[in-house]
């Protein structure tokens, strides 16, 4: 059975306590709490990952380490400084973070938009994270998108999928993600763009596809687990 990521994008989305309310509904989720006591579970393979703002995270960290290892949920960030710790007004440096979070998610398409991240700025964001242990989760919009070499993980977001409600046609989101795979070896390839519980098994059942990357679905724990279930 494959390994499947299952990603929760927050964006800038919730406070310290809408995150707390959200970890305690997810995490007694009837499929969470199922996962969490069926040892033999075929589910095994799913990683979840829920990447909140920087600001969440230790309260989100403190929560999950009293949780039962058998659910496999991990934390990520949405970004990470190119910079060490050091001076550097406003970043958070990726040696600040590990313990609280595995995984970062770079090159999102907001950020290339709105606050004009360039392909070399990802590829030493890329650096710092793998530096620190973190490991990244490089978006890329189509198959020119150039990725910093040994990434591992990508995710398929073409732009207008995202928050659109207009997901990509399957096949071509499978036909990417083969390309990705066998051309530029990359060993895990995600689809994002208006994943919904509805819509979720389509892509992750596709061969070359390994998990999805959900914006707007994954706010709600109800919404989220669901797409981890039928996923
Ligand atoms: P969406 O966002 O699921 O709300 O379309 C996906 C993303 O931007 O990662």
């Amino acid at each position: 059975m494959k390994k499947l990521f299952l990603v929760g994008n927050w964006k800038s989305h919730k406070t310290v306590q809408e995150a707390h309310s959200f970890m305690i509904a997810f995490l007694n989720s009837s499929f969470i709490e199922w996962l969490h006591t069926n040892e033999e579970s075929n589910d095994k393979s799913k990683r979840i990952i829920i990447c909140p703002p920087f600001l969440l995270l230790p309260e989100l960290a403190r929560m999950l380490e009293h949780r039962d290892a058998k659910i496999p949920l991990d934390l990520g960030t949405q970004d990470i400084s190119p910079f060490p710790a050091g001076s550097h007004t406003g970043e958070v440096a990726a040696s600040e973070i590990v313990g609280l979070a595995k995984y970062a998610i770079l090159g999102h398409s907001e950020r290339r938009k709105e606050f004009g991240e360039t392909d070399e700025l990802i590829s030493q964001k890329a650096t710092a994270a793998r530096k620190s242990g973190l490991e990244p989760i490089v978006c890329v919009q189509g198959k020119n998108t150039p990725i910093p070499e040994d990434v591992k993980i990508v995710a398929y977001e073409p732009i207008d999928a995202i928050g659109s409600g207009h997901p990509d046609n399957p096949d071509h989101a499978e036909d990417i993600a083969a390309f990705l795979k066998e051309k530029k070896h990359i060993p895990y390839v995600l689809y994002g763009g208006s994943v919904t519980a509805e819509n979720v098994a389509v892509y992750t059942s596709k061969p070359h596809i390994d998990g999805v990357l959900v914006g707007g679905a994954s706010l709600d724990p109800s919404s989220f687990a669901e797409i981890i279930q039928r996923a």
